[in-house]
């Protein structure tokens, strides 16, 4: 039996957990309601706001699960990629209870947390697979051979698709996120009313959202402008969530081609958009989406990963430092 500890701060979420062997025992998502006004998350803001929380945050998904720091047997931190200062107060908390409880502390990708999101109890999920993974900060395509590691087979060359959905709905003056906002007003639009690109272009499994991004916005400036285009509000919003799905859609189709997995993972905080659900499931493969609590940013996902890793030696914990891009999955 192993209780882990679950702490995650990559972004604007202040989350920890307490998972026992894949069952998720507590699960605290703080999430900081001072970055809207901005648009956009706000990096020395989420750090701030992640200090005042953190130690709240992990004394509460303790109290939720009915445990104490005495019942976990191993702390799980996620290392990056996520926003520097952010991540660096999560790690700082995972290594104090880690030293002064003499615990293993274990060091996770957040990429890797998103995958290993259905792993997690009561409906677990076995590699191999292909993930599609797909939030505000990352749009990849994945391969999982095992429940250690992943290997990227395509990424984004711009925006992730969260991303692009956020910033096309604040072009059609919709808050941020804008995912779910976009979606409600698409909705009520013809998503075929215009005709905005799907990155064909881009090679291999590869994706780009630059295109259908200054397509939105050539589109809106031909109408004469946001306030002008609003009675075309709900076809453009339609169009433009089309134009994202199809291509996550074609590129999986591609990539299940390529790699012969018949399970397709989907993960990420876009992974609650009904229209891309509803697409994926015409794909030639068994689809299956963690349940939206554990799509988006969560501590129990970081845990999950963590159970299938190696902890760090006590000298490696204490040095453990951030990394902002990229990813050092195993
Ligand atoms: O995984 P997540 O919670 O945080 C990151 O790690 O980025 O993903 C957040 C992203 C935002 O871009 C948000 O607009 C998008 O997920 N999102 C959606 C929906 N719900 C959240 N996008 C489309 N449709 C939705 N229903
Ligand atoms: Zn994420």
């Amino acid at each position: 039996m192993t209780v882990v500890l679950g702490i995650e701060t990559s972004c604007d979420d202040t989350c920890a957990a307490v998972v026992e062997d894949g069952w998720i025992r507590s699960s605290v998502v703080a999430s900081q309601g001072v970055h809207d006004a901005f648009g956009g998350v706000v990096p020395e803001v989420a750090a701030r706001a992640h200090v005042e929380v953190c130690d709240l945050v992990i004394a509460d998904a303790l109290a939720r699960a009915d445990a104490r720091l005495d019942d976990v047997d191993l702390v799980a931190v996620t290392q990056g990629p996520g926003l520097t200062g952010a991540l660096l107060v999560g790690v700082a908390a995972a290594k104090s209870v880690a030293a002064a409880r003499d615990l293993p502390l274990c060091a996770v990708d957040h990429l890797h947390g998103h995958v290993a999101a259905s792993f997690l109890e009561p409906e677990p999920v076995d590699p191999p697979f292909l993930g599609l993974l797909v939030s505000g900060g990352h749009s990849l395509l994945v391969d999982v051979d095992d429940h250690d590691g992943f290997e990227v087979l395509g990424a984004t060359l711009d925006d992730a698709a969260g991303e692009a959905l956020d910033k096309g709905a604040r072009m059609l003056g919709l808050g941020y996120p804008g995912g779910p906002a976009l979606e409600r007003l698409a909705g009520d639009g013809d998503p075929e009313a215009f005709a905005f690109p799907t990155a064909e272009g881009v090679a291999g499994l590869d994706l780009s959202f630059a295109g259908v991004k200054t397509s939105l916005l050539y589109a809106i400036r031909d109408l004469g402008g946001e306030e002008a285009a609003r009675p075309r509000a709900a076809d453009l919003a339609a169009s433009y969530q089309h134009a994202v799905v199809e291509q996550l859609a074609r590129r999986t189709a591609r990539a299940l081609d390529a790699t012969g997995h018949d399970l397709l993972v989907v993960c990420g905080g876009v992974a609650a958009n009904g229209v891309l659900r509803r697409r994926l499931a015409e794909l030639d493969a068994d689809v299956f989406v963690p349940e939206p609590a554990l799509c988006t940013d969560n501590a129990a996902m970081i845990a999950a990963a963590a159970l299938h890793l190696e902890p760090l030696a006590p000298a490696e914990a204490l040095a453990l430092d951030v990394y902002a891009t990229g990813s050092v999955a195993p």
